[in-house]
């Protein structure tokens, strides 16, 4: 009886450790994988900033212009700072899966086309920039 509770509650255990996990790894490629395709539709970075700072082998946390916050235990990124700094592209839709953005600063670079409708999925949004580039 004893030895069956103990196997329950360590595949309970189990259960749970997996499904953190799973659910961290999960958010983690997801917030990188939102940087990379904001990155991948910057097609000039005249400071050469992205190119050389927004690398994989480092974690996106530790990238230029990114903050990041702890929820529920895993770093996810809130805020996105990259003011000045010449860069030329399109905004990505994918912007709109940084589920716990607070901030935005674009202003003064060449962003053009519009902004995305996802970014209507960011609830935690406050403070959004994006003044000085050829956004309609
Ligand atoms: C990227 O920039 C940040 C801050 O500007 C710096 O701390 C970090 O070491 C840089 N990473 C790489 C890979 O250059
Ligand atoms: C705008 O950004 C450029 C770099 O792309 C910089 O040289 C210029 O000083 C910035 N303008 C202002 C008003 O900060
Ligand atoms: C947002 O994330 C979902 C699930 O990870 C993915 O299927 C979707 O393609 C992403 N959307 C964008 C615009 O990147």
């Amino acid at each position: 009886m004893k030895k069956n509770t103990f196997i329950f509650h360590a595949t309970i255990s189990l259960l749970i450790l997996n499904y953190h996990l799973v659910c961290d790894s999960l958010s983690i490629t997801t917030d990188q994988q939102a940087l990379e395709a904001i990155k991948a539709l910057i097609t000039i970075d005249h400071s050469g900033i992205l190119s050389r700072n927004w690398t994989s082998d480092t974690s996106f946390c530790t990238w230029s212009g990114i903050s990041c916050d702890l929820h529920f235990q895993t770093q996810r990124v809130i805020s996105l700072t990259l003011p000045n700094m010449g860069l030329f592209g399109k905004i990505s839709p994918s912007i709109g899966n940084l589920t716990f953005l607070t901030f935005i600063d674009f202003t003064n670079n060449s962003f053009h086309g519009s902004i995305p409708s996802e970014i209507k999925n960011l609830h935690h949004l406050e403070k959004v920039y994006m003044g000085s580039n050829n956004l309609t």
